[in-house]
């Protein structure tokens, strides 16, 4: 069967360890098993929480070297810029009319701002139907699946939602896109809430050694003494230690818990094997940061090749709805 894989990361701030584990590593693996990858930037979704021009260019470029960092190849994919592709937020509005409100009601983002702030105080209209953009992202190129991270599988359900929808007015126009979680938790920042550009609490993915060192110290763990056993369950150390050691490393990183390791010496043993596989990481993005225009150049290239794409599809959408 022909499977279709997408994902996109919105241009909000530095690319950060739960990007890496929850989104670029699994898609990059899965792309070598699928018939097509389409990675794109979501920076139409990120002018809902961040109002600063220069901070959203600088992620822009920032998220797309984090890809090409990580090893995407833009020539057995499709690479791009969501604001390149119009067709997109003309499908959004279609879409907008055939999700049920109830639906935006109950998504989460917007539930957690919600409490306690009958106004909707700080609520804008982009965070309250961000879900709808998100189903026109995946819907636009009939992806088959979407490697994310836990926090997005109601989107994903809500994508679903969305599509039966329509096809069930309109007919079948639509396939039924499934999420791909690799983790059940999503992966923990420094203060131990899931790591977010939100919340300050990241390990970036693309630093030198020094401020990958310092980041690691500062994560947040108990006040236990050196030489008393150190439970590894719910440990943040333990947790980010989990994705980058193997099997056996793992049952030796949880016999020195059982053994009283001190925090300062697990947090080093998390730093070797950190700095072990972002090191090759690193020196490419030192590498392409340096050549100018290497991310125009890309995006555009791809904005070329799915532009064609979406308006094919769009065209079909509207002869759907009457509008031709
Ligand atoms: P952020 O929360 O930092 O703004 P995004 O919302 O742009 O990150 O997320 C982009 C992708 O990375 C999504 O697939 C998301 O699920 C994944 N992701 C983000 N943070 C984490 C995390 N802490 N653990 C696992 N996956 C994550
Ligand atoms: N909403 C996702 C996030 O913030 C980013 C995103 C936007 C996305 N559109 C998407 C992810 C489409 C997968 C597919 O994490």
């Amino acid at each position: 069967m022909k499977n279709r894989i997408l994902t996109g990361i919105t241009t909000s701030g530095t690319p950060h360890l739960g990007n890496y584990f929850g989104a670029i590593k699994p898609s990059l693996e899965l792309a070598k098993k699928s018939s097509d990858s389409f990675f794109f930037l979501a920076d139409y979704h990120s002018i809902i929480k961040v109002n600063n021009p220069q901070e959203v260019t600088s992620s822009i470029e920032n998220i797309a070297l984090a890809w090409l960092s990580s090893g995407l190849d833009t020539k057995n994919s499709y690479f791009y810029k969501q604001s390149d592709i119009r067709e997109i937020l003309e499908l959004s509005w279609v879409l907008h009319c055939v999700t049920a409100k109830g639906l935006m009601n109950r998504a989460h983002a917007y539930k957690a701002l919600k409490e306690n702030n009958s106004d909707d105080k700080g609520v804008n209209m982009g965070l309250f139907s961000y879900p709808i953009l998100m189903s026109a992202d995946i819907l636009m190129f009939n992806s088959t699946h979407v490697p994310v991270g836990p926090d997005q599988l109601q989107h994903l359900e809500m994508t679903r939602d969305i599509a039966l929808r329509f096809n069930h007015i309109f007919g079948d126009t639509f396939e039924i896109p499934e999420a791909v979680i690799n983790n059940d938790d999503p992966i923990p920042g420094i203060d131990g809430r899931k790591m977010s550009k939100s919340y300050n609490n990241v390990i970036p993915l693309l630093c030198d050694e020094k401020t990958l060192k310092k980041s690691i110290m500062k994560i947040v763990t108990n006040s236990l003494e050196p030489g008393v056993p150190k439970d590894h369950t719910n440990c943040n150390v333990f947790s980010l230690y989990m994705n980058f050691a193997s099997d056996q490393e793992i049952e030796e990183f949880k016999d020195d818990y059982a053994n009283g390791i001190s925090w300062g010496d697990a947090k080093n043993k998390l730093f070797d094997k950190a700095n072990e596989t972002l090191l090759p990481i690193r020196e490419k993005y030192f590498d392409l940061r340096e050549q100018k225009d290497l991310v125009n150049d890309h995006l555009s290239d791809g904005a070329k090749k799915v532009r064609p794409l979406a308006r094919e599809f769009i065209e079909v959408i509207r002869s759907k709805i009457g509008i031709s």
